[in-house]
């Protein structure tokens, strides 16, 4: 039986919204594991373009699904990703694979699939879980739910921030960055769009630690409410 004293925190929002830090950081001063959602889209995508299967073909990609072994295995500083046993960590964040992340996520079959899985990784709780519809749908009971945005030119200056990039590549890289935006908030199934019971908040104009304080004063708020028993956050956390 799940142990009730640990939570089901989850992070919502875009690409680029700081999500993954934050993500990664809570779990680790909870002593809790992070789970990037995205992370399993992108094996599927990437087994997808591996197998040739289009896009665009439902029935074949959920068939591909229930053929592929992904596992995350979350680690210090983000999450491992395995298809079929191979590290594809690195591949996975390509563009080509993040363009196909988006096209395969539209598919209500593969979504499906995907909610299934995830809920069965949060079985136990104590998990932080990150991505575009978990506090909607995979886990719309969760105890804490974060709805991390931010402005598109900031997200995507961030995004450039970690990587070289010429003027040109970046120009391509921010109208892809709006395209995927827009088909994530605009897709039939589970569009990326706030829980209404979520904590929204906007990190234009927030530096990475003033998100996370405000995250942990409403994480703490909200165990204070649900009288829960678990790490206290202002001690000190596995560095
Ligand atoms: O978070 P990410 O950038 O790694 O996600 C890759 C793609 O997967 C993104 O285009 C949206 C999709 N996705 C989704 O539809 N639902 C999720 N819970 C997580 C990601």
């Amino acid at each position: 039986m799940a142990d009730s004293r640990k939570l089901i925190i989850a992070i919502d929002g875009p690409a680029g919204a700081g999500k993954s830090t934050i993500a990664s950081r809570l779990a680790r001063k909870l002593g809790y594991v992070n789970l990037e959602s995205g992370a399993m889209y992108r094996a599927l995508a990437l087994k997808a373009i591996e197998w040739d299967v289009s896009f665009d073909d439902e029935q074949d990609l959920l068939k591909l699904a229930h053929e592929a072994r992904i596992q995350l295995e979350p680690t210090l500083t983000g999450n491992r990703v395995l298809l079929d046993g191979k590290d594809v960590s690195q591949r996975v964040r390509e563009p080509d694979v993040t363009e196909a992340a988006s096209r395969v996520s539209v598919h209500p079959l593969v979504r499906e699939w995907m909610v299934a899985r995830q809920q069965e990784m949060g079985t136990e709780g104590g998990i932080v879980m990150e991505g575009r519809d978990i506090g909607t749908k995979v886990f719309p009971n969760a105890q804490v739910k974060i709805f991390l945005d931010a402005d598109p030119v900031v997200r995507e200056q961030r995004r450039l921030a970690q990587k070289k990039m010429s003027n040109a590549a970046a120009q391509v890289s921010f109208a892809e960055l709006r395209e995927r935006d827009q088909r994530d908030r605009t897709r039939a199934a589970s569009p990326l769009q706030p829980a209404p019971d979520a904590l929204i908040l906007d990190s234009t104009r927030m530096s990475e630690e003033d998100v996370l304080q405000r995250v942990e004063e409403y994480v703490s708020a909200r165990l204070d409410t649900a009288g829960l028993d678990v790490p206290r956050l202002d001690a000190a956390g596995p560095t």
